[in-house]
């Protein structure tokens, strides 16, 4: 056949992933939206609960979306201006932007090949050489900052992406992260379901966080999950993703388990996290002036 004669090949577009809504969801939306509880109420601590038993972890704080639950998790991971978090460069924008968001350095270090999920053997190199400072840190600067040392903070965070499902090799990123005290975030948002090594993929780091956009495996249009064991990490989450309300209606409990965590090696302003547990228990000394104004405890 001579090329002059063949047509170019043309193909539908394959879609990547569609929304699977049965009658069922329908039914179930037009429930919620018939019982008048349209925001934080029990169909949602329910979706938590089981998202919680599903993934095996203490804590599921429901979100507006994957991105917002990568940001509350980097804010609860006391990243500021100028810290470092480790990611992958092979993901959707929201896994860099989260960090972005409070003004911190996204330090991307290269993939696996084969899975194209964080290489671990990569980022314990990246934490050493970040961590001794000088020309080895520099040398994972973005450009722009690899010929000053000022306004680059700590390493804070390392926050691999499971890609497509595919989960990351967890226990070396977890074993280096812990042998420096960082946080690890996981970004499993295309990832439930997942398992690595009989765990599930968002259960394995300090933090995870799912995503419920339409081409995800589950849906619910916008939305997000961030889970944890870890009780300070959960509430604050569930306080911020709330405006400080919660940690408002719970005083004292909130304010014990936001107790800040150990002191920084350099001052730094304090953290969004520091500041929502000062407002909570501002907004407890407050309750308490308002209740002594009462006639009765006057007297
Ligand atoms: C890897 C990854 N991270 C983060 C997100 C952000 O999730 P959302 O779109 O719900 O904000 C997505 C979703 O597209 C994602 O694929």
């Amino acid at each position: 056949m001579s090329s002059s004669t063949s047509a170019p090949i043309t193909s539908p577009p394959v879609p990547m992933s569609g929304p699977d809504i049965t009658e069922l969801e329908v039914s179930s939306v037009v429930a919620a939206l018939a019982s008048g509880c349209l925001s934080i109420g029990p169909q949602l601590e329910e979706f938590e609960q089981r998202i919680a038993r599903l993934i095996g972890v203490r804590h599921a704080v429901g979100v507006s979306s994957g991105t917002a639950g990568l940001h509350l998790a980097t804010i609860a991971a006391g990243v500021e201006t100028g810290d470092l978090v480790i990611t992958s460069p092979f993901s959707f924008v929201a896994s860099a932007n989260c960090i972005l968001y409070e003004r911190g350095i996204p330090i991307f270090v290269d993939v696996d090949p084969v899975t194209g999920n964080l290489d671990p053997g990569l980022v314990s190199e990246a934490v050493r050489d970040l961590l001794a400072g000088g020309a080895a840190r520099r040398r994972w600067l973005p450009p722009a900052l690899r010929h000053r040392d000022s306004g680059v903070g700590r390493l804070k965070a390392i926050l691999p992406v499971h890609a497509f499902g595919q989960p990351a090799d967890m226990d070396p990123i977890v074993e280096t992260a812990r042998a420096h005290g960082l946080t690890v975030i996981e970004d499993a948002c295309e990832a439930i379901g997942a398992e690595y090594k009989q765990r599930n993929a968002g259960g394995i780091g300090d933090v995870g966080v799912f995503a419920f956009y339409p081409n995800k495996q589950m849906t619910t249009g916008e939305g997000g999950m961030l889970v944890t064991d870890d009780e300070r990490i959960a509430m604050l989450c569930r306080s911020m993703r709330n405006q400080g309300r919660a940690a408002a209606r719970l005083g004292e409990i909130v304010a014990a388990a936001l107790a800040p965590p150990p002191p920084p090696r350099r001052p730094t302003r304090p953290s969004r996290g520091q500041r929502e547990a000062r407002l909570s228990e501002k907004s407890a000394r407050g309750t308490v002036k308002r209740l002594r104004r009462r006639p009765a405890d006057s007297e």
